[in-house]
């Protein structure tokens, strides 16, 4: 999705700019664009494709400017071109203005406009901002008197309906950037002497630890040395800073050839940091954010887990946990569902929200849903201060990192280890399991991470595989119970950077009609780590093999007499983490198949990192 960068200081602004987007282009996108005040003018750069291409456009690196904001765009209104690019002009050249989000009654405000005499170059709904913000502030219609910049802002921003982060700059004004935002995230970094805005933090990591985090309906007016902030009536208060504790070199590869075999490498450091946050094997969990007592829990006649792609598979894994160590019924659902199916909550319900990115737009939407029915939320985000931990009642962490390759890896494994903790929390408080079971699962959960490394060990006999199979257009992922699950996340990783038609199904219901599908040499992966459900499964292996499939078969089980192409030996576990040690070679699997194929790993056609749009 679409990515924001601004600068106001006394360096040139434009390395920064274009640096800032550089670090953001795992979000996706199809143009980039800057637009910096060089001279008294406003100087707008932009064009279809890569951000490097900004380098090539002729007097870029003339510009000695030291203000400036700039953006990368996915496109939603008009195709990728370079009118539709970021920044956006007024027709008289004052005003340059970078959007992430929809503007949804922007047909109506176009028209209003063309009737005020106003053109426009572009299809995009943000082009009417700042010629709305010309309007204002060339006249106020109200008032017949003229108003400043801000105030200009504000009334062309109250006339939008839709979501937005905006960043605009006036020739008038070449010492201020003013910022505004609603349901799309938006961040200032402080600096000495320098001010930085972004959309996501790693984009200017870099440069500032210490950030003010924008809410909804709020001004930020930036200036080199101060920023100030107003309410939706222009009240102006005080905003503390937060400073985030990532490390610049956590946003970068570090030798690693794409962020996502970093990240997958990182997933024992990531589970040991979210690990020994919440957990000690003789005391009780303790998650400092939550006061949940026994008696709020005894109450909760339903949980239900809301999230979306590999965040809802972590929430599967969640349901499998709270159930069986709590005995409430959970109910996981797919956020663009929920938020649309009248569902039952109450206050009697918890809702628990997963989110790598808090920014998801469908999760935040239903969180604000299952808050207006009386439920109390709580969300679990990678990122501190996104925008889901801002509405949510309760938030927990996962420390897994920033996670900047689209394909999720290490936040899906966090995720799931959080997932289980916070069933362990809920039940020593419930007093439900049995106290030497939750103190044996929590000595596995402490052995998660050394048994990550072994499996990681074993990548080059995956990539083997993978060399086999990845002209293939089909593959299947089969499993039972939280095997399954893990097949659902395998599945979806292939998809997204391997672009493989892909699909999991539970290993029973094969024969219900998918296994008309599989012809000679089509691959079937099965996951094998419940002894309870291993024959079965491989009994459902054999029916396909029978039909000419092709087998890959990832286990911690000891198998006998078995006749699979290939088989990867995993460390044993407790069966409710069995998917954090399961998913680790087919995170492998998918990456070498999208080497192989020579695509994008990190930046997959289509797809976005933060999906802040419906
Ligand atoms: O940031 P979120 O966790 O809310 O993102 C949810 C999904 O968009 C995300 O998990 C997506 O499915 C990933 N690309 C999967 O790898």
């Amino acid at each position: 999705m679409c990515g924001i960068v601004g600068y106001i200081g006394n360096q040139k602004a434009h390395p920064i700019l274009i640096k800032g987007l550089l670090n953001l282009e795992y979000r996706g996108y199809d143009s980039a664009g800057i637009a910096v005040i060089d001279n008294g003018n406003i100087c707008v750069k932009k064009d279809k494709g890569r951000v490097e291409n900004l380098l090539n456009i002729e007097g870029i690196n003339d510009l000695k400017g030291t203000i400036g904001i700039a953006h990368t765009r996915w496109a939603t209104h008009g195709k990728p071109s370079k009118e539709n690019s970021h920044p956006h002009s007024d027709n008289s050249k004052n005003f340059a203005v970078v959007h992430n989000g929809i503007i949804e009654n922007y047909n109506e405000l176009r028209e209003f406009l063309k009737n005020k005499g106003y053109n426009f170059i572009s299809q995009t709904d943000t082009e009417i901002i700042p010629n709305l913000i010309h309007y204002y502030y060339s006249q106020n219609p109200k008032t017949n008197t003229e108003i400043d910049f801000l105030k200009a802002v504000k009334s062309a921003v109250d006339d939008l309906k839709g979501s937005y982060a905006i960043q605009v700059i006036c020739k008038d004004y070449p010492d201020e950037i003013i910022v505004v935002r609603k349901d799309s995230p938006l961040v200032i970094g402080k600096g000495n002497g320098e001010n930085f805005i972004a959309s996501d933090i790693p984009a200017v990591l870099s440069y500032t630890k210490d950030f003010y985090l924008l809410d909804d309906n709020e001004y930020g007016v930036i200036y080199r040395n101060v920023v100030h902030f107003f309410d939706s009536s222009l009240l102006e208060h005080n905003k503390a800073i937060k400073t985030i504790d990532w490390d610049s070199s956590s946003a970068e590869k570090c030798g690693f050839e794409d962020y996502m075999l970093k990240e997958i490498y990182e997933q024992p450091t990531a589970i040991r940091e979210t690990v020994s946050s919440y957990l000690r094997i003789e005391e009780k969990c303790n998650f400092e954010s939550l006061n949940f007592t026994k008696e709020y829990l005894s109450k909760i006649d339903k949980i239900y887990i809301i999230a979306c792609g590999t965040a809802m598979h972590a929430g599967l894994v969640g349901k499998s946990a709270i159930e069986k160590l709590c005995r409430i019924p959970v109910t996981v659902d797919i956020a663009s569902e929920f938020r649309y199916r009248d569902p039952i909550v109450d206050s009697n319900t918890l809702c628990i929200f997963i989110s790598q990115s808090g920014e998801t737009a469908d999760t935040i939407a239903a969180l604000k849903l299952s808050k207006s029915f009386g439920a109390k939320t709580l969300a679990i985000s990678n990122v501190i201060g996104s925008s889901i931990t801002r509405e949510a009642d309760y938030t927990i962490y996962t420390h897994a990192g920033p996670e900047i390759a689209v394909a999720s890896t290490k936040a899906y494994t966090s995720q799931v280890v959080l997932m289980n903790i916070l069933a362990i929390y809920f039940a020593e408080i419930l007093e439900k399991s049995n106290k030497n079971d939750l103190d044996n699962l929590k000595r596995e959960i402490f052995d998660l991470p050394s048994k990550i490394e072994k499996t990681l060990d074993d990548s080059e006999e995956i990539k083997d595989f993978a060399k086999k199979v990845y002209t293939q257009k089909d593959m299947f992922f089969i499993g039972r119970g939280m095997d399954y699950n893990t097949s659902l996340e395998g599945s979806l990783k292939l998809k997204e950077i391997s672009y493989i038609h892909s699909e999991a199904y539970p290993a029973g219901e094969l024969k219900h009609g998918p296994i008309a599908l599989i012809e000679n040499g089509v691959t079937v992966i099965g996951v094998l780590t419940d002894e309870h459900l291993t024959q079965k499964s491989i009994s459902n292996l054999q029916e396909v093999i029978t039909r000419g499939a092709r087998t890959l078969v990832i286990t911690n089980q000891v198998l006998t007499n078995i006749n699979f192409d290939y088989v990867i030996n995993i460390p044993c576990t407790n069966p409710l983490l069995s998917s954090i040690i399961a998913i680790v070679p087919l995170q492998l699997f998918s990456y070498y198949i999208s080497k192989f194929k020579g695509l994008d790993v990190d930046k997959p056609r289509n797809l976005a990192k933060s999906v802040t749009v419906e």
